[in-house]
Order: structure tokens, then sequence, then C-alpha cells
């Protein structure tokens, strides 16, 4: 595998005395995506937000291009490359454009270039035709494929997905996997949680559960080229 953009090692976590993460490595490597799964309550969120920048571990390292520092240390520089998803699309009140095009006020894009930028996100994610609907009449699935959008503009080099499926149905989750697919083939570091692992042959490269506080190596099947095939 090629040299990870970031290295978390060494993660623990311990929540009311209870060890949630025991020593847990996971590396993020460029266009590689890596399934989680592990019954509730193993510590899959907490592993995601750690990574994230949003929990505190107790003690864990980031190793970039061979050089190890602590996760305090280094956590705000390398959190900006990072974003995490929501099992619940976090979208706000107003259309979908207005929901993708958020991030983008954080950039250096002027306004004609963010606007060329929504609109080649809502092309990508066919919803060009949902662009001027308000966000939050629309089903579950079709949300999440926004919040994936609006994250995918920002071009993050990975990206955290915890439990993308739960609220989608087949269809969507054939949507869903198909931009994760195409994400992932543009060069994006992918992380998912998910309870429905069917849907991820294909996309996965690697497959962890989580027990009892470590990452235990799962099986994944990659018979399939594309989850829509
Ligand atoms: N902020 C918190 N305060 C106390 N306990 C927490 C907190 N967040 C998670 N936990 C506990 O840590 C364990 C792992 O939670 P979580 O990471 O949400 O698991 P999963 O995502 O695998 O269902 C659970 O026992 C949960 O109750
Ligand atoms: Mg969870």
């Amino acid at each position: 595998m090629k040299e990870p953009l970031f290295l978390f090692r060494g993660i623990n976590k311990t929540f009311a005395e209870s060890q949630v993460l025991l020593n847990v490595d996971i590396s993020l490597c460029q266009g590689n995506c890596i399934l989680l799964s592990g019954k509730n309550g193993t510590g899959k969120s907490t592993l995601l937000k750690i990574i994230a920048g949003l929990e505190i571990p107790d003690v864990a390292e980031i190793v970039i291009s061979g050089k190890s520092e602590s996760w305090k240390k280094t956590i705000t520089e390398v959190r900006k490359a990072i974003i995490y998803l929501h099992q619940q699309p976090l979208l706000f009140s107003g259309t979908v454009e207005a929901n993708i095009a958020y991030g983008l006020r954080f950039t250096s894009l002027n306004i004609k270039q963010r606007s060329e930028s929504v609109k080649t996100a809502l092309a990508w994610a066919g919803l060009t035709k949902l662009a001027k609907q308000q966000a939050n009449t629309l089903s579950g699935g079709v949300q999440q494929r926004v919040a994936f959008t609006r994250a995918w503009i920002l071009k993050p080099k990975v990206l955290l997905l915890d439990e993308p499926m739960a609220n989608m149905d087949h269809e969507s989750r054939i949507q869903a996997c198909n931009l994760l697919l195409r994400m992932k083939s543009a060069g994006m570091s992918i992380v998912i949680t998910s309870h429905v692992l069917q849907y991820f042959d294909g996309l996965a490269d690697q497959h962890f559960k989580l027990k009892h506080g470590r990452l235990e190596t799962a099986k994944v099947s990659k018979k399939k080229e594309s989850p829509a095939a």
C-alpha cells in the first residue's frame, strides 16, 4: 500500500473508566476505502471523531511522511484535510444549492467561481433538477446525497462517514455507493462505519471490526467493479 496520508497510532480512549479504544492504529491512504463495523457501543463513532479532531483521545500519535507527533500537537493542522459526516445529515434550512455552496464561503473562490463549482457538483451528484428545492423537504437518502456533495465540493483528503446508510432505502444506498466510488477514484481516502455490509463490495479495500477496543481485520469482498453493476 502507498505511504499513508496520515497514520493515527496508539489511540487510547476511556470514558468513565471504561476503555473504549485500546492502542488502535489506523492508516489513511489516498484512494483507499476502509469499512469499519462492530456492534453498537464498540467505539466506531468515537474513533472517527478522534480522527476528525472532534473528540480528544487519552493518548495518540499522528505520523505524517514518517514523522511522528502527538495527536494534540498535530490535529489542528490535520483536521483541515478531514471531513466527518454525521449519520443524520445536518442540512441548513435553504435550498439544495445553498447547502452545497455553504463551505465555499470559507475558501478563496470568488462568487462566479463558487457558482461554477456548485453547478459542477450538482451535476456530479445528479442533483441539478433539485437545486432550487428546500433541502429539508427531501427524503433521507437525498439529504444524505446533498451532505456528501457538500463535503465533496471542499475536496477533503479524508472523508469520514458515520453510518451513512442508516436512513436510506435500497435505491439511495446504491446511488450513495456510486458517489463514494467516484470519490475514491478521485483519490479521496474514505472511512465508513456501517452495519449494512453488503453495499460495500467493490468499494471497501479493507474491513476492520472493532471489538473490545481493538481493530480486527475482517473479510472484504471485491467481487464487483461497481455497486451498481
Ligand atoms: N461523550 C461521551 N461520554 C461518555 N461516554 C461516551 C461518550 N461517547 C461515547 N461514549 C461511550 O463510548 C462507547 C462507544 O460509543 P460509540 O463510539 O458511540 O460507539 P459506536 O459508534 O460503535 O456505537 C459507548 O459505550 C458510549 O456509551
Ligand atoms: Mg456510532
